[in-house]
């Protein structure tokens, strides 16, 4: 699916993942993620029921090979839908492109779906102005849930969004 990005009016493609992506996938959640997900996570994920989609900028001439910028992983069971990754590649954030995937990925939920959950680190500020900005609410925490960086621990902030309205 063709879409376009209002932020600098550039055309994407939105397609379901596939294993042929998880070398540059793996690539890009490397540089991304503090705590990225390994080959088996994705694989796992490809394997099972989740909904895996990647966004690609589009070639601009026929020498151009269209380039993997964002992704996102999610999981639906009865009547939600949890986000479990979403990723832009650094290069090309900022840009809009995770609002663009996070709209799209809301708007494209049938309506047995009621409600959106999400789980986000608490220093991971950017991530949370994003979530912030598609009236995701807090609606708990799970205490020092992940290992941080300094070898501690920090809070998950669940955050969820209803789509019954
Ligand atoms: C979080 C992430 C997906 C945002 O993607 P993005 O394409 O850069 O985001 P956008 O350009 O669409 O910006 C969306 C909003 O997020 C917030 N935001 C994004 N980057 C930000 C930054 N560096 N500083 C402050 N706010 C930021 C802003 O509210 C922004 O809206 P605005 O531009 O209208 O002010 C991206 O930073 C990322 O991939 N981070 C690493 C992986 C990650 O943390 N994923 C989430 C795990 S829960």
């Amino acid at each position: 699916m063709k879409i376009i990005n209002p932020r600098n009016q550039l055309p994407y493609c939105l397609r379901e993942m596939n294993a042929g992506d998880l070398h540059t996938v793996l690539q890009i959640e490397n540089v991304a993620q503090l705590h990225p997900w390994n080959q088996a996570s994705f694989q796992s994920s490809l394997d099972s029921s989740h909904q895996c989609y990647v966004l690609e900028n589009v070639a601009s001439d026929h020498n151009d090979k269209a380039i993997i910028v964002a992704y996102a992983v999610i999981s639906t069971a009865a009547d939600e839908a949890e986000l479990l990754n979403i990723t832009v590649s650094p290069h090309f954030q900022r840009q809009g492109l995770g609002h663009l995937l996070l709209q799209y990925l809301s708007d494209s939920f049938d309506k047995t779906i009621a409600s959106f959950f999400l789980e986000v680190r608490r220093s991971n500020h950017q991530a949370i102005a994003l979530y912030d900005a598609h009236y995701f609410n807090e609606v708990g925490v799970r205490a020092n849930y992940y290992p941080s960086n300094n070898g501690g621990r920090e809070d998950a902030i669940i955050m969820a969004k209803s789509l019954s309205l």
